[in-house]
């Protein structure tokens, strides 16, 4: 598989992991279930469960099918803003599972104690360096770098200026994954040489043979090209939106005349404030589910990375994780 070189600059990586190379496919809610995850850590990288909006029933289930697929480490994602985030952290303890993910904001007090005292690692998302630094005095194990090219809910940095301002620093102290528009091994060469020890992709797995994403969500994939993976647009300061990387498709444009609508409501004093943010953040629940599961990628939100245009056939995960190590060695032996 990997060369010694590569090997050697993902030692960090794997050794916090216990995978063989220290590629993560990052939580990705309702594609990122048992198959897809097992089938990551069996090709050697490192599935991560996305926990998402599930119930710590519905956790425990997945863990245990993704345990009855896989042998290998995996691990799990968790939203922070999760009302019932303990209890979930509870069902991971319960599994012995080894690494957990803190997603979407800062972890709330006590949250990082719970995981640790579980024997778990814990994995936060850092979105700037003084957060960066703020996460290693609170004992986190990892730290993930993510920038504004990934799908999903993003920040406002792209990957390489987090990566330089925040590797040259903090990598000699704790290892850093890097995420956010990798789509080929050459770019995980460049950030593991900058000190990275590892690398998360998320869209370059979505059309893995394994992944259950329904046949219409992969074929969007497939077609999209980087400037179709557009992030949402807030366009009222009143009205707050977290931004998502996604395909551009009708239902984008049905958000921008949603907001719209919404702030005009305000404006003629027909709704308050409260309502009004509601029915923003509503707009999008269960939107992602409509897209990976029911294939509807017109009104669903189809979210995709800027990487999209790197993804341009199905193929297994093991040989995704091949042609991204060979490229990898290729990149450095030229070097
Ligand atoms: C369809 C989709 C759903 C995602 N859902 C989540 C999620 O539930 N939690 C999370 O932490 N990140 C989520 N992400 C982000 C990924 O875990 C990963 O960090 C990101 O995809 C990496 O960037 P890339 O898409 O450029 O490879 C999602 C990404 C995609 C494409």
């Amino acid at each position: 598989m990997a060369s010694a070189r590569l090997r050697e600059l993902m030692a960090r990586g794997t050794a916090l992991l216990g995978s063989e190379v220290a590629i993560l496919c990052g939580a990705m809610s309702w594609v990122s279930e048992r198959h897809l995850v097992s089938a990551v850590s069996n090709a050697g990288g490192f599935g991560l469960i996305a926990c998402g909006a599930m119930t710590p029933e519905l956790l425990d289930a997945e863990i245990a099918g993704t345990k009855a697929l896989t042998g290998r480490p995996f691990g799990v994602n968790l939203i922070t803003m999760h009302p019932q985030l303990m209890d979930l952290i509870a069902v991971c303890a319960k599994h012995g599972v080894g690494h957990v993910v803190l997603a979407g904001g800062l972890p709330p007090k006590g949250s990082i104690e719970a995981i640790k005292e579980s024997g778990a690692k814990v994995i936060c998302f850092a979105p700037a360096l003084a957060l960066a630094k703020k996460l290693m005095r609170s004992g986190v194990d990892a730290l993930i770098i993510e920038g504004m090219e990934a799908g999903g809910h993003i920040g406002p940095v792209a990957t390489g200026v987090l990566a330089q301002e925040i590797l040259p620093e903090l990598a000699d102290e704790l290892p850093i994954f890097v995420a956010g528009g990798i789509g080929r091994g050459e770019a995980i060469a460049s950030f593991l040489e900058m000190g990275a020890a590892g690398v998360q992709l998320g869209t370059r797995f979505v059309c893995a043979t394994e992944s259950i994403a329904h046949p219409n969500f992969k074929k969007a994939f497939l077609r999209g090209n980087a400037r179709d993976a557009i992030a949402s647009v807030q366009i009222d300061p009143r009205l707050p939106v977290i931004p998502v990387r996604a395909l551009k498709n009708a239902g984008t444009e049905a958000f921008t005349a949603k907001q719209r609508e919404v702030a005009q409501m305000l404006d003629d004093g027909k709704v308050d404030m409260a309502a009004a943010q509601l029915e923003i953040e509503h707009f999008w629940a269960g939107a992602l589910r409509r897209a990976v599961i029911d294939g509807d990628i017109e009104n669903g939100s189809v979210m995709a990375g800027q990487s999209v245009g790197m993804v341009t056939k199905e193929q297994p995960v093991a040989e995704i994780i091949a042609e991204l190590l060979e490229q990898a060695d290729a990149a450095l032996g030229g070097r």
